[in-house]
């Protein structure tokens, strides 16, 4: 549930979440007249809802036409032609044409991400060199603002305590890409990895699955990985350090701030509603915040595998524990578990020169941010 912004862009819904996770005391309302004025402004909402369109108040929800394409997807697959191999793995079939597929085997085929086919892989970038960490980052395609404050932070950093740290960002289509500037900004700076599955919100377990794909087709020989989200701040040196301890594992590894017993939202109008056909039970398995989760690189394709059986919802953390715990793998904190912080008050440079991440409010805060922490003398007093 930490993937809020990844897909959408719009900053402050994270810090919703870990609010609402975190719960602060906070005065909703100022003054008895607010609350009159809301009451007002509701009722007024309801009047026009029920009025203008015949529909249920959930019918009448923008969203539920999309959710209904997930439950579509579940027991009705759109999707290329396959076969089946005999190892009973299934393979794309890229020389048919798409025709509706019925088959309870592929019944969970929405979120298999070989279902989608790269339309920039960047195939050469792991041969070179074999990264020790993998920086895989979710982010829209119109938003090359966040992309670009990544590259003059944390990732620019190509050698980190010694070891090759790659950082690659993770698309979808959308229907306004301005192809021809994406292929541009890739020949400059060869760091776009882009599928063939549009590009929203809902579906960011697709796009979680096609890093996973990509991590095991294009740079299996990589030790570690990192989903991060495009709106945080990184402390790459201290990630590097850690993963460089003695006591971490180095496959079936999975960390980063553990999330436990957490319920499944059933509030339709939620960022984070699942509905119980996508996820019948009331709470998910334990997994860790979307914002951030480090892995061992062996994963990738364990879940890509997963993919196959486990029914895929809209909510991609949950989705990624959901697929650990079918492994029968059990989830690591970190040695140190507060260096994944998800909500700085203020910043302070001794302290962010202590942690792993942050989530951040804009791409100014993290250029600004970051400058200030490079400055020379000691961060902490
Ligand atoms: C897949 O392609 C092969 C040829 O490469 C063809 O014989 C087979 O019928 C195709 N399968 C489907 C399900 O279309
Ligand atoms: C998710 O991606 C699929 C494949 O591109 C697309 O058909 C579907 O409309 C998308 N769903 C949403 C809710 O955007």
């Amino acid at each position: 549930m930490g993937d809020s912004d990844t897909g959408s862009g719009a900053n402050g819904t994270k810090r919703e979440l870990v609010q609402s996770i975190f719960p602060q005391k906070k005065i909703l309302f100022h003054s008895w007249f607010q609350l009159l004025l809301l009451f007002c402004v509701l009722a007024l909402g309801l009047c026009y809802t029920l009025s203008s369109r015949p529909l249920s108040l959930w019918q009448s929800f923008p969203l539920q036409e999309q959710y209904q394409w997930f439950l579509n997807q579940n027991s009705r697959v759109n999707a290329p032609a396959y076969r089946i191999h005999p190892k009973n793995k299934v393979i794309l079939n890229k020389t048919t044409e798409p025709s509706t597929v019925r088959s309870t085997s592929l019944q969970y085929h929405q979120a298999y991400p070989r279902n989608y086919h790269f339309l920039m892989d960047n195939t050469e970038v792991c041969k070179n060199k074999i990264p020790f960490l993998v920086l895989m980052v979710p982010v829209e395609p119109k938003n090359v603002a966040a992309r670009d404050a990544i590259r003059q932070t944390w990732g620019k950093e190509n050698i980190v305590q010694g070891e090759v740290v790659l950082t690659l960002f993770m698309l979808g289509v959308s229907r306004e890409d301005d192809v021809e500037k994406l292929k541009q900004e890739n020949l400059q700076h060869h760091d776009l990895i882009q599928s063939d599955f549009t590009d929203s919100y809902l579906n960011l377990t697709i796009k979680t699955m096609v890093i996973m794909d990509w991590l095991s087709t294009h740079c299996p020989a990589a030790a570690y990985a990192m989903k991060i989200d495009s709106d945080m701040f990184l402390n790459v040196d201290n990630l590097v350090i850690m993963l460089k301890q003695p006591g971490i594992p180095k496959t079936n590894y999975l960390t980063g701030m553990l999330m436990w017993n957490r319920p499944v939202i059933r509030s339709k109008n939620s960022k984070w509603y699942v509905p119980e056909e996508l996820y019948p039970e009331p709470e998910y398995p334990t997994y860790t915040l979307g914002m951030g989760y480090v892995f061992s690189n062996d994963l990738p394709e364990k879940y890509v595998e997963m993919s196959k059986s486990v029914k895929p919802f809209n909510i991609e953390d949950a989705y990624i524990g959901m697929c650990m715990k079918k492994l029968g793998l059990a989830l690591t904190a970190p040695p140190t578990p507060s260096q994944f912080k998800a909500y700085n008050y203020a910043y302070n440079r001794c302290e962010f020169s202590k942690v792993i991440t942050y989530i951040l409010g804009s791409s100014k805060q993290l250029l600004d941010y970051w400058t200030d922490l490079k400055k020379p003398g000691p961060p902490c007093p």
